[in-house]
C-alpha cells in the first residue's frame, strides 16, 4: 500500500453531483511510472471532444514524456518551485490556445479561445482521474522560454502546464509538500452563484 492511500479526502458536495469532481484533486508526487503515448493520446481524446465557440477547437497541445527531449524543453520553462516536483512527472502538456479562427480567408480574432481551451484542459483531467492517473495544472511557467523552446507560432497564447502521471508515495515528497497533498476545499456557491445578477 502506498501512503497516498492514506490521504484523507475530507470534500464534502453540498448538493448532489458525480463523485469525480470532489475525488479529482492535484497532487505533486508521482512514481517512477512512465506513459505511454497511448495513454496520453486517450486524455487527449477526451479534450477533443469539449464544446467550443462554433466548434472552432482552438486548443492546442504540446507534449514531453519524461526522459525526451522535448520533457527536457517544457522544464526548462518552468518556475523553479513547479521544477522541483513537476520533473518527476510522467508527461509535461502545455496547453495554448490559437487566439484567432480563419473567416472569408482574413484571421479574426477568437474571444472566446481561452475560456474553450479552459474547457479542454477539463476534460483532460477528469480523463486523467478515471484512467487512474493524476493530473496537475501550472499557471508558474517562463512563457518566453515556452515559446522558444516548442517554437509556439504567432498568434497563440500559452496558458498551462500540466505535469502528468501516477500518483506517487506522499514519502517521496520534501516535507513543505507533503502537507499540501491532500484536496483542499471550495468556496461555498453563495459566494460564487447568484440568482438574477453576480455576487
Ligand atoms: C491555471 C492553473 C494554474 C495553476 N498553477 C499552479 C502552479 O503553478 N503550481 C502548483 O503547484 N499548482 C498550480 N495549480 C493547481 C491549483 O493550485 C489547484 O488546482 C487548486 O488549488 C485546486 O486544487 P485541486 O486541483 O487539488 O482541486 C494551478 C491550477 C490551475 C488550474
Amino acid at each position: 500500500m502506498t501512503a497516498h492511500t492514506a490521504i484523507k479526502n475530507t470534500r464534502k458536495a453540498d448538493h448532489a453531483i458525480h463523485a469525480q469532481f470532489t475525488s479529482r484533486f492535484s497532487p505533486r508526487g508521482f512514481t517512477e511510472k512512465t506513459l505511454t503515448e497511448a495513454q496520453l493520446l486517450s486524455l487527449f481524446e477526451a479534450a477533443r471532444w469539449a464544446p467550443s465557440a462554433s466548434n472552432n477547437q482552438p486548443w492546442r497541445f504540446a507534449y514531453g514524456l519524461r526522459g525526451d527531449a522535448a520533457f527536457g524543453k517544457i522544464v526548462e520553462g518552468l518556475v523553479p518551485f513547479n521544477r522541483t516536483w513537476a520533473e518527476k512527472a510522467a508527461a509535461l502538456v502545455v496547453v495554448a490556445s490559437r487566439g484567432t479562427v480563419e473567416k472569408d480567408g482574413v484571421e479574426t480574432p477568437n474571444a472566446w479561445a481561452q475560456f474553450d481551451a479552459g474547457t479542454a484542459w477539463g476534460y483532460f483531467a477528469l480523463q486523467a482521474h478515471h484512467a487512474g492517473l493524476v493530473a496537475h495544472a501550472m499557471g508558474g511557467f517562463d512563457a518566453g522560454i515556452l515559446a522558444k523552446n516548442l517554437k509556439l507560432p504567432e498568434g497563440y497564447m500559452l496558458h498551462a502546464v500540466v505535469a502528468v502521471g501516477e500518483h506517487g508515495d506522499i514519502d517521496n515528497l520534501p516535507e513543505a509538500l507533503q502537507a499540501r497533498e491532500a484536496p483542499n476545499d471550495r468556496l461555498p456557491l453563495a459566494k460564487t452563484v447568484a440568482h438574477g445578477g453576480f455576487v
